[in-house]
């Protein structure tokens, strides 16, 4: 047994090298269903049905706690999987409000009513199901009042970060970082709500321009995890052994992995 941690692809690494790093007694299973990637352009039902089976086989692996790394699959699917009913002992959780709560000033867990906070004008990059979705939006209602919220459908990132062509995932960025700014001029912040996109991170730092907070999730995620782990340490398992699945080509995806994470991944076939 061990966490489970699940994504459409590659980006759910950028939440595991932070993971591993806050808890590296911790052992992770990580799946990426890249046979299926990009889930961003799907709909919403389909996206749930292939969340929904990539959790089942963690959870039948013994991964009794599944953490959804994919933003698009936990727009999608967490509360409807969460409302249908989970099994005995299992346990699902995305990576939306970890980051939700540090944008909100909160405590991790803080579920006091909606209040004014500091950051006024937020935008979120996000794929083009997830900016659909407005989860961002219906969860920051919940936590804070006066918040103007800007999206952009960041088309195609994930298709060229998946595809390993970095080049045109840096043009796809600015030009995306580009027409956010169209619709608003001065962010005061913005939020990588794509597990992907930390990947990018500097490119949309340096496009954004100084002044621009950059909410990005794998350390936020971390911690939360941290947190959940040390009041729930019946659900980290027993095993001993971190492992990569993958629904695409090992090869292909391992190479990717590598040149992402500059250091050696070796993926299994599922
Ligand atoms: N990395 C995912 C996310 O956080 C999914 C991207 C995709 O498959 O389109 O949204």
């Amino acid at each position: 047994m061990a966490v489970g941690i699940f994504d459409s692809g590659l980006g759910g690494l950028t939440v595991l090298d932070a993971v591993t790093k806050r808890l590296p007694d911790v052992p992770f299973v990580y799946l990426g269903d890249n046979a299926h990637a990009p889930y961003g352009v799907r709909d919403a039902d389909d996206v749930c049905d292939l969340t929904s089976k990539a959790v089942h086989e963690l959870w039948g692996r013994g991964c009794d706690l599944v953490i959804l790394a994919c933003n698009t699959a936990s727009a999608a699917a967490l509360r409807r999987m969460q409302e249908a009913g989970v099994p005995d002992g299992k346990r699902v959780l995305g990576v939306f409000v970890p980051l939700i709560e540090a944008l909100t000033e909160r405590e991790w867990g803080d579920n006091s009513p909606p209040r004014e906070v500091q950051t006024k004008h937020v935008a979120l990059f996000a794929t083009p199901a997830t900016v659909r979705s407005r989860a961002f939006q219906r969860e920051l209602a919940f936590r804070a009042v006066g918040v103007d919220v800007e999206a952009q459908a960041c088309g195609g990132v994930v298709d060229a970060i998946e595809d390993g062509d970095l080049i045109l995932a840096e043009a796809l960025v600015r030009s995306h970082v580009d027409a956010l700014k169209r619709k608003m001029p001065d962010p005061d912040a913005a939020v990588l709500g794509c597990t992907h996109y930390p990947l990018m991170e500097h490119i949309f730092a340096d496009a954004l321009g100084e002044g621009v907070k950059v909410f990005s999730q794998p350390n936020l995620v971390a911690e939360s995890l941290a947190d959940y782990l040390a009041r729930r340490p019946d659900m980290i398992g027993s095993g001993k052994t971190n492992q990569f699945l993958t629904t695409g080509d090992p090869k292909t995806v391992s190479n990717h992995a590598t040149q992402f994470l500059r250091r050696q991944i070796s993926f299994d076939a599922l």
